[in-house]
Formats: structure tokens, sequence, C-alpha cells
């Protein structure tokens, strides 16, 4: 039988094949989570990608009535998980920055495994099935332009081998 460490060798060059050339980022997500899914028969994987969301004012002023002062301010786009391609039951579609383990690993920039969802103060439980997890930011040009994120109906599902090919893994992606 495969050990997981055989399973992802033979998984990333099917992920740089299929992302060879491909520029439609949609299209490498939706494709790299049905496979991983499929492969290791997670409960969710799937994709958040970073989004511009709503429009935040910088300066704190207001006029009478409470709303913003029309000058010498300038809007900001704040930025947001957004659902991406996914495979498994249906998912919350935004998240926070530093909301959740997956606001998390995009604010720390980091894979962050959590090996019992229950222990993860701020865990964002989309399906009470969820056991564990692992999230891993996907990187462009150092900017974290979208997170990696599975969950298991099982504890203690992900480690650090896990989180070293699943880096790799979407190394390949942007
Ligand atoms: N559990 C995640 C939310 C996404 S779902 O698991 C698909 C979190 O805490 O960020």
């Amino acid at each position: 039988m495969e050990t997981k460490e055989q399973r992802y060798e033979r998984l990333l060059p099917q992920v740089a094949a299929l992302c060879d050339g491909e520029h439609d980022f949609i299209a490498k997500m939706a494709n790299v989570s049905a496979l991983l899914h499929h492969e290791f028969n997670f409960w969710w994987t799937g994709f958040y990608r970073v989004v511009s969301g709503q429009w935040s004012v910088v300066s704190d002023a207001t006029q009478d009535g409470g709303s913003p002062l029309p000058t010498d301010h300038c809007p900001l786009p704040t930025k947001e998980l957004v659902l991406g391609p996914f495979q498994g039951p249906l998912a919350c579609v935004h998240i926070g920055y530093g909301r959740g383990v997956c606001g998390t690993a995009w604010k720390e920039r980091r894979t962050v495994v959590v090996p019992d969802v229950e222990e993860f103060p701020g865990h964002i439980a989309c399906s009470s099935e969820s056991r564990s997890e692992i999230v891993v930011p996907v990187f462009r040009n150092e900017e974290v332009i979208a997170v990696l994120d599975i969950d298991s109906r099982d504890l203690n599902t992900f480690d650090d081998t896990d989180a070293c090919y699943l880096e790799r893994l979407v190394a390949l992606m942007s």
C-alpha cells in the first residue's frame, strides 16, 4: 500500500501537468481541489481567494448625522477571503482577515495545521463533521492570493508531511 509521501510524490507531477501553460487560476483551483479530494478522500477540499471586499473609509471624521466627511479621506478596499472552487459539502462564503483557521493562515502567511478543530480558538465550523484541518497559503509575488483549506472527519489527519507536500503543490499553481 502506498504511503502518504508516495501519494503526494505521484500527485506532484500531475499538478504540474495540470498547471503547466494554464493561466486561469480558477480552473487550476478547480482541478487541484478535485485531484486532492478524490485521492485522499478528504471531507472538504477547496480554496478561498483573497478578494477586494467592502470599501472602508480611512478618515474617522464624520459630519452631522454621522456620515463620513467627503473630504480628505480616501476609500480603500478591504480584503477578505471568498469561497473558490471546492469539493465537499456547502461552505461559508466570506472569511475575514485573521478569522478562523483560513484567515489566520492568510494573516500569518504560514501553513496552519489543526489536529483538533475544537481546540482552535475562533475556528469557523462550516460543517459539524470536520474534526481536523490544514490551511496552506498560496503566494504570488510574495503576496497571499488564496488559501488551500482541507478538512478531515478524523482527528490528527494532517502533519508536517502534508504541510510540506501541500506547500510544494500549491507553489506549482501560481
Ligand atoms: N474551518 C475554516 C472555515 C472554512 S471551512 O472549513 C470549509 C476556518 O476556520 O477558517
